[in-house]
């Protein structure tokens, strides 16, 4: 049977960890052909030979997304090892330490800022132009609930969450007549390394475990729990689906309500 992603080129960034891993397996499965990459080039190494191991066709290629020269020179080789992109997920993205806004560091937030906004700024900006090459495609950003609403103690993640969703608005604006769609996915808590991060912060603080934080989150969640990472990828492979036509400059809250109450 054909897979909806047979032959794509899929491009993923933070692609050795959390959701970026489990996507590139996901759309593995349903044909893609994958280029990887993120920051942490052995865990990186270990997600690729693991695809490819289960017959998946794979080139990866470590990556800070927030390098300038570096993502133009990874975009140029995704462009010669494919001829094409037809779908990119920049999903790479980090968070800091909980802190009160005038307890954070200044250089936290250039932090944020550099890898979650920056980085997806310079992704797109090579992205695009192998999309309009090819006639159209899909760009998926992750940006986060943090991206719509506050999300107190996280001001500087929050901001560059923020900027994601209006990088994105803005893209989809000048490409939509163009064939390429640009769509921004805002999760809340899921259970991902980079969330496990701030649940025992949580717990920290609470003199808990950190099962005990993640009851304490999931409160907080109109559905009482946090999310698995494979409801939030299976929204990526429905977003980027090439049958999901009309659906650009949106940003698409997979949270449980969160962001409706
Ligand atoms: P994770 O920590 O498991 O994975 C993130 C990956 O990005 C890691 O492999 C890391 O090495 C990589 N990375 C970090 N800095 C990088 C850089 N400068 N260049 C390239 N790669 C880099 O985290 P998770 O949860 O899978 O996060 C993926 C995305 O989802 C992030 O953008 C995060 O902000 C977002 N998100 C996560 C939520 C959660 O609850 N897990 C909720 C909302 C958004």
């Amino acid at each position: 049977m054909a897979e909806r992603y047979d032959g794509k080129v899929v491009q993923i960034t933070g692609a050795a960890s959390g959701f970026g891993a489990l996507a590139a397996q996901r759309f593995a499965h349903e044909g893609a052909r994958l280029a990887l990459s993120d920051v942490n080039a052995e865990a990186l190494a270990e997600t690729a030979d693991n695809l490819r191991a289960a017959g998946a066709e794979v080139w990866e290629a470590p990556l800070d997304v927030s390098d300038a020269s570096a993502v133009a020179a990874h975009l140029a080789e995704i462009g010669a090892q494919f001829g094409r992109l037809d779908v990119a997920i920049n999903n790479a993205g980090v968070g800091h330490d909980m802190a009160p806004l005038h307890r954070l560091d200044e250089a936290e937030f250039d932090r944020m800022m550099a890898v979650n906004a920056r980085g997806v700024f310079l992704g797109m900006k090579h992205q695009l132009p192998l999309m309009l090459a090819n006639g159209g495609g899909a760009i998926l950003n992750v940006a986060s609930a943090a991206g719509l609403v506050g999300a107190g103690y996280l001001s500087a993640y929050a901001a560059s969450k923020h900027a994601v969703v209006g990088l994105t608005r803005a893209a989809a604006d000048e490409v939509a007549r163009k064939g390429i769609r640009v769509n921004a996915l805002c999760p809340s808590f899921a259970s991902t390394p980079l969330f496990d991060e701030m649940a025992d912060q949580v717990a920290a603080r609470h003199g808990a475990s950190r099962d005990e934080a993640y009851t304490r989150i999931a409160a907080r969640v109109p559905m009482g729990r946090v999310a698995r990472p494979e409801e939030v990828v299976q929204a990526m492979l429905w977003i980027c689906d090439a049958e999901n036509s009309f659906m650009t400059g949106q940003a698409i809250s997979i949270d449980g309500g969160l962001t409706a109450v």
